[in-house]
């Protein structure tokens, strides 16, 4: 590669691990830093601390070619990289204002670290935020960076916000739609667009809290649009129509495209929900109370309780009833169960006093870590969890889910009913295979009935 460039990235977490494998393979000279020894010890010793698929590959083919390293020591990265990306967590804080806390820690080690440019020999920097951050944040950060840097020292910030999805994070990032870059000055452009010319991915140039705000207006976006069709999906019930047809109906008009209108549990992740809250507290601080989003934040918690209510509708007393629950993690392959739909409903049924069997292909060994409960096993089979079991509940929607071997499931359980929060089965085909089959905003016997 012609243009290979020094990069560092501080926070080697989903983020800063599959942007520091990308740009690695795509032939810059990264360093992955982060505080916590134990994961840079394994990612050393070529293992994962998360699970995304293809990604374990990628570290290790560009750690092997060198282009990839490890560290704790951000002096390391800062000394080398002409490029410093800031990729550590900005997770929700009590007022449900981003907590701000680590980026503001690393902002200043990076200034004491800076190289101070000396005549003939300059040491300009760039410093990049990659962590998803409200408007603003980059003044701060700047100013945070001159108070404790030397005043000889050269650099630029850019915004340069991730739009990776978890489970196809290396597709979204090597692939990405657009790449978005806000920067203050020519230069900090150049060298920028210079890093991510081999992407073949439109760049758009903005300034800094514009390249912020479109991170978290286009979440926002997404979750908005998620809330829209859940709701649907109630109206859809209630009016004895089918979201599945509505979806496709108004998301083939271009303009409102079909992707992210599959109605559902709502949505979760370490993403959405943080970013939505995080930009109706900015939006509020700065004037301008962004109700919309509250209205967005209200029906994702209504779809959760919805869905209890239509277990118990089917089973009536949930209290020693067999439960079992497929899917843990927020979304497909991930094992991330952060802010996940899925435990906010397993949660909620162990509360009712029912026993709950559970399954997930990746993600037990994560949840076993922050709930342990007398009626809860975790199953490490599919067919072993439906067994005995009075309803089986569908909450992350996982390819292996939609394979169901229909009969020997049947079998194994005490009562052949299904409630499936995500949607993946069409309803006539259970109702032929023997199955109460409740989902959203479809209806079951009508459509069956009707022919
Ligand atoms: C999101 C954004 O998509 C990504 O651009 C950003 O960089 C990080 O946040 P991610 O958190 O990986 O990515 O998950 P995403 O694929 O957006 O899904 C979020 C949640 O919405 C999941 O719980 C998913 O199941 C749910 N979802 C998604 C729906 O319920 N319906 C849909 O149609 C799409």
């Amino acid at each position: 590669m012609e243009h290979n460039m020094k990069v560092a990235i501080i926070g080697s977490g989903h983020v800063g691990l599959v942007t520091g494998a990308c740009l690695a393979e795509k032939g810059h000279q990264v360093v992955c830093i982060d505080n916590n020894q134990a994961k840079i010890r394994m990612l050393k010793a070529g293992r994962m601390t998360i699970y995304e698929p293809d990604l374990l590959k990628l570290v290790k083919k560009n750690y092997r070619a060198k282009r990839l390293t490890f560290t704790t020591k951000i002096s390391t990265g800062v000394k080398s990289a002409e490029v410093i990306f800031i990729a550590v967590g900005t997770p929700l804080g009590e007022t449900g204002a981003a907590d701000l806390t680590q980026l503001e820690r690393v902002a200043r080690e990076i200034a004491e670290h800076l190289p101070p440019s000396r005549k003939g020999k300059s040491h300009y920097k760039i410093i990049a935020e990659k962590s998803t951050v409200p408007v603003q944040t980059g003044e701060n950060v700047k100013a945070c960076i001159k108070r404790y840097a030397s005043p000889k020292a050269q650099f630029d910030i850019v915004s340069n916000p991730e739009f990776l999805q978890e489970g196809t994070a290396i597709k979204t990032t090597l692939q990405p739609d657009r790449i978005v870059i806000g920067v203050e000055s020519k230069r900090a452009a150049r060298v920028m667009c210079k890093l991510y010319e081999t992407f073949g991915a439109p760049i758009i140039v903005t300034d800094i809290n514009s390249a912020e705000l479109i991170k978290h207006a286009s979440n926002a976006f997404l979750a908005m649009k998620i809330s829209y069709v859940n709701a649907l999906a109630n109206i859809c019930e209630l009016a004895k129509a089918d979201v599945h047809k509505v979806a496709q109906g108004i998301g083939t008009d271009k303009r409102i495209g079909l992707s992210f209108l599959k109605a559902g549990i709502g949505y979760g992740g370490y993403c959405l929900p943080k970013d939505v809250a995080a930009f109706a507290h900015i939006a509020e601080r700065l004037g301008y109370p962004f109700n919309l989003l509250y209205e967005v934040q209200r029906i994702n918690r209504d779809q959760r309780t919805r869905f209890v209510k239509k277990i118990e509708d089917e089973l009536w007393v949930l209290k020693d009833k067999t439960i079992t629950l497929l899917g843990l993690s927020f979304k497909p392959d991930t094992d991330d169960i952060r802010e996940s739909p899925a435990l906010e409903i397993l949660r909620e049924l162990l509360a009712k006093g029912a026993r709950i069997r559970a399954y997930d292909p990746k993600s037990c060994a994560q949840v076993k870590k922050v709930l342990a409960h007398k009626m809860l096993t975790y199953c490490n089979n599919l067919y072993v969890a439906a067994k005995g079991s009075h309803c089986l509940v569908i909450a992350t929607d996982w390819a292996e889910f939609k394979q169901l071997d229909l009969k020997r499931l049947k079998k194994v359980m005490t009562h052949p009913t299904i409630i499936d929060g995500r949607n993946i089965f069409e309803p006539e085909r259970m109702k032929k295979a023997g199955f109460t089959y409740r989902c959203i905003g479809r209806p079951y016997e009508q459509i069956a009935d009707r022919k």
